[in-house]
């Protein structure tokens, strides 16, 4: 787990660009224009920078082959919380990348950002990320009905997150 550099751009670009990721994505437009990954790694590390998100590239300890990216996607400093994203390469997908990253992080927003609250959210069909999520701790708090509206679809959205005393007692 690692800061971006530029010269990640076209690997980076291999993955967002594929349909798999953005289907189940809140936000990633599709089809993503290469153009925009030179401007996101520039994006994310001003964030990172100015502590407004964290956000991180997976990358194979041997082989530097691009796994996904995990973060805090944003940062509150009004409200202290931060809220998770990641995606994963499908031929990574089950394999425990995207929790063991989403751990890390969890135990980096609270230990070393001081954190209150870390929270996420996925679509109701996205029955993986939930998982993940709920694997590294986090609790439904609900479900938003039509919440977001992806390609023509009204999608119900699961709430889910971890506050700093629940993930002290989790730890015990
Ligand atoms: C969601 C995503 C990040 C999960 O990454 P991953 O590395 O495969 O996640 P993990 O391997 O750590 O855990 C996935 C868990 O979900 C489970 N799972 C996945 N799909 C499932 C399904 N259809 N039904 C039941 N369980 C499922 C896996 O079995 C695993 O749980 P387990 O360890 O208890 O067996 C990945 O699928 C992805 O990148 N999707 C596209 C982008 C996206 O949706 N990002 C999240 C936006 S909120």
């Amino acid at each position: 787990m690692r800061r971006y550099k530029e010269e990640d751009a076209e690997s980076i670009f291999q993955v967002v660009s594929q349909h798999e990721i953005a289907e189940t994505t809140i936000k990633l437009p599709h089809p993503y224009p290469r153009q925009t990954v030179d401007w996101w790694i520039n994006f994310v590390n001003e964030n990172f920078d100015n502590g407004l998100a964290y956000e991180f590239g997976l990358f194979k300890k041997n082989t530097n082959d691009y796994i996904g990216n995990c973060g805090l996607v944003s940062v509150s400093k009004e409200h202290n919380n931060g809220e998770l994203g990641f995606f994963i390469q499908p031929d990574y997908w089950n394999t425990g990348f995207a929790t063991e990253a989403c751990q890390a992080l969890i135990e980096f927003g609270f230990n070393g950002l001081g954190l209150e609250r870390i929270h996420g959210r996925c679509m109701a069909k996205n029955i993986g990320s939930k998982r993940v999520m709920e694997k590294s701790g986090l609790m439904v708090e609900g479900l938003a009905k039509h919440e977001v509206l992806k390609w023509g679809i009204y999608e119900d959205i699961w709430h889910l997150g971890l506050v700093r005393s629940e993930w002290l007692n989790r730890k015990t």
